[in-house]
This record gives structure tokens, C-alpha cells and sequence, in this order.
């Protein structure tokens, strides 16, 4: 009788052995946690969308931050729905913002690295991440506001500011702009590899910041003129590669799982700390699939985050931080 070549199965014998031999393992410590902080409520409200996710009110963080802390995430990223919005998204560099009013509450209760979403798109009434002029987003006008955003972000006491509007040279104007104001030891993750993906609908549902018309305004159906075509991992590679010379202390490929390859690829090429953005849709898809019955919702999140964890990224941002946290910690 011929044997098999291997017996590979000796490396599955028992529980232990695997876990020896896995070479990749999910903690808490390697997470953040998205946070909606929406200056328009005064109690918590849930994302239709998102099962288990919440619009905060201010008052309502303390709650919030404490499950983080008791969780053991390291961070969290914050996002603000503001009172009102205008053609410029003047709301996101307010000094009075909902954001930099939440970040000052943050950091005066916690610990917690404190990341914030740097994009026009929640504060525009036509919902694109820049500024619209002839027909299309002007880069180099957005530029401007974005590093007085983020500068607002620093000023109230981020951490790190996190640029998502994919304007070229975001990075650099952002760095320029806070060394300059004195904010030399705010870092910058920036959303180096953001592709144009649908798996951004729930998100955009929840913070209302879908593109759309507004009358005197020209009419940009999505976002493609800025975010990535999600065919090209060589352009994917010139975009970290040019965040990286501009001056960023963590690059961030989003979303995660349609784009395992591009993580590997950009840990195999840089040595700046990687980040990966588990999306809205990556989420909601495992919710509503375990709502019906047809996974098991905790293994289906252990199993895509270590996915992403293999694939290279050093930690995850995901709307599951809470519970996978708390999964992780039981073991
Ligand atoms: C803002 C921004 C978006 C997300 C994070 N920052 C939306 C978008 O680009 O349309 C998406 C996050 C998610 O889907 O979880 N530009």
C-alpha cells in the first residue's frame, strides 16, 4: 500500500498544536472601533443598516468609550454627522465641530488612540468629499480645507488624523499644515488605497453622505474621479507609495476583504504600519447573513479578520470591535 507523501494532519492533532503552529493570531489590542458621534440627537439611535452600530449623541460618549476600554481595543476612529451642511462642508473644520468636541471628550476619559476621519463628504449638502468647481472636485481647493480640518482635529486632541477624501497630495498639505501649527507630534494614517467600492452603502446611508444634486452645482453621480478603480493593485502601489514619501505614519488599504491581494502587496513592499478598513458593507453582509441563519456570526468575524490579519495588516478598524473583543478575551 503507498502512503501519503505528507501527513499534514499531525499539524491539526489537537487544539494546542494548532495554535503552535497557526502563525497568525487575533487580539483585541489589534483594533479599532469606528465611532458616529451625530451633533443632531440627544439619545442613541441605531444604524438601520448596521445591526448593532449607534449614532452617538455628545453627552452619550462616556458609555461608548468605557465599553472600549473595557474591551481592550487600542483605539477608536471618529466620525461626526454635523447640525448643518453647506457647499464647502464648513462644519468639518469648526473649531465648535462636533468632532473636535467629541475628541476633547474622548481624550479627557480615556486612554484610547484617538484616530479622526479627515473628508468633506458628511459636512457637504452635495455629499462629495471636495470641493465642487467647473464641473468636477477641485483637488488643490480641497487641499486647503482639509489641512484646516485636520489641523482642528490636532488642535482638539488627536492622535492621529486620518485623510480620506483621496485628493492627491493630501498628505503632504496635512503634514505641511500641522508642523506649521505646531502639531509636529500628531501623526497622519492616511487612507492611502481607497477604492470606489459598494461596499461603502451602509455607511453612506447612515451618515447621509451619498453623492447627490444640488441646484446650481454640477451633478457627479459617485466617486469615481477621486477613489480608486478597484482593478489596478499597481495603482494601488503608487498611492501608498506616494503617501508614504508625503509624509505618513500608517498607510490604510480599505476596503479589506475584496482587497486581501492589495494588502499583501503593500506589506511585502513597505515597511510603514498597515491598517485595513473592514467597511460597512463587509460588516452588514455577515450581520444580515447571521440574522437569516446562514452563518454563524462570530466565526464568520474571526475567520475574515484573521483573513485580513494574514494578509498582512497590522490592525484592523471594524464595527465588530466590540464583540469580537469581548469573543477574543473569553478564550
Ligand atoms: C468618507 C468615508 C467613507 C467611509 C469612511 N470614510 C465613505 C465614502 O468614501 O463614501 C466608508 C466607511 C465604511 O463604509 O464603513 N470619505
Amino acid at each position: 500500500m503507498s502512503f501519503p507523501e505528507a501527513r499534514m494532519r499531525r499539524l491539526r492533532k489537537s487544539e494546542n498544536v494548532r495554535e503552535l503552529v497557526s502563525g497568525v493570531r487575533l487580539d483585541a489590542r489589534d483594533l479599532v472601533y469606528p465611532i458616529f458621534v451625530n451633533e443632531k440627537i440627544s439619545a442613541r439611535r441605531g444604524i438601520a443598516g448596521m445591526p448593532g452600530q449607534y449614532h452617538h449623541p455628545l453627552q452619550g460618549l462616556g458609555k461608548i468609550i468605557k465599553e472600549c476600554e473595557s474591551a481592550g481595543v487600542s483605539g477608536v476612529l471618529v466620525f461626526g454627522i454635523p447640525g448643518e451642511m453647506d457647499e464647502l462642508g464648513s462644519q468639518a473644520s469648526a473649531d465648535d465641530g462636533i468632532v473636535q468636541k467629541a475628541v476633547r471628550t474622548i481624550k479627557e476619559k480615556s486612554n484610547l488612540v484617538v484616530f479622526t476621519d479627515v473628508c468633506l463628504c458628511q459636512y457637504t449638502n452635495h455629499g462629495h468629499c471636495g470641493v465642487l468647481a467647473g464641473n468636477g472636485v477641485d483637488n488643490d481647493r480641497t487641499l486647503e480645507l482639509l489641512a484646516k480640518t485636520a489641523v482642528s482635529h490636532a488642535h482638539a486632541g488627536a492622535d492621529f488624523v486620518a485623510p480620506s477624501a483621496m485628493m492627491d497630495g493630501q498628505v503632504k498639505a496635512i503634514r505641511g499644515a500641522l508642523d506649521e501649527s505646531g502639531f509636529s507630534d500628531v501623526g497622519i494614517m492616511s487612507y492611502a488605497a481607497k477604492f470606489a467600492s459598494s461596499f461603502y452603502g451602509p455607511f453612506r446611508d447612515a451618515v447621509e453622505s451619498s453623492p447627490k444634486k444640488v441646484k446650481g452645482l454640477p451633478n457627479i453621480r459617485d466617486r469615481g474621479t477621486y477613489q480608486m478603480d478597484f482593478r489596478s493593485v499597481r495603482q494601488a502601489m503608487r498611492e501608498i507609495s506616494l503617501d508614504v514619501r508625503e509624509g505618513a505614519d500608517i498607510v490604510m488599504v480599505k476596503p479589506a476583504l475584496p482587497y486581501l491581494d492589495v494588502i499583501a502587496a503593500a506589506r511585502r513592499t513597505f515597511a510603514t504600519p498597515l491598517a485595513a478598513y473592514q467597511v460597512s458593507g463587509e460588516y452588514s453582509m455577515i450581520k444580515l447573513a447571521a440574522e437569516r441563519g446562514l452563518m454563524d456570526e462570530k466565526k464568520a468575524f474571526l475567520e475574515t479578520m484573521t483573513a485580513i490579519r494574514r494578509a498582512g495588516a497590522n490592525f484592523i478598524i471594524t464595527y465588530a470591535a466590540l464583540e469580537v473583543a469581548k469573543w477574543l478575551n473569553e478564550n
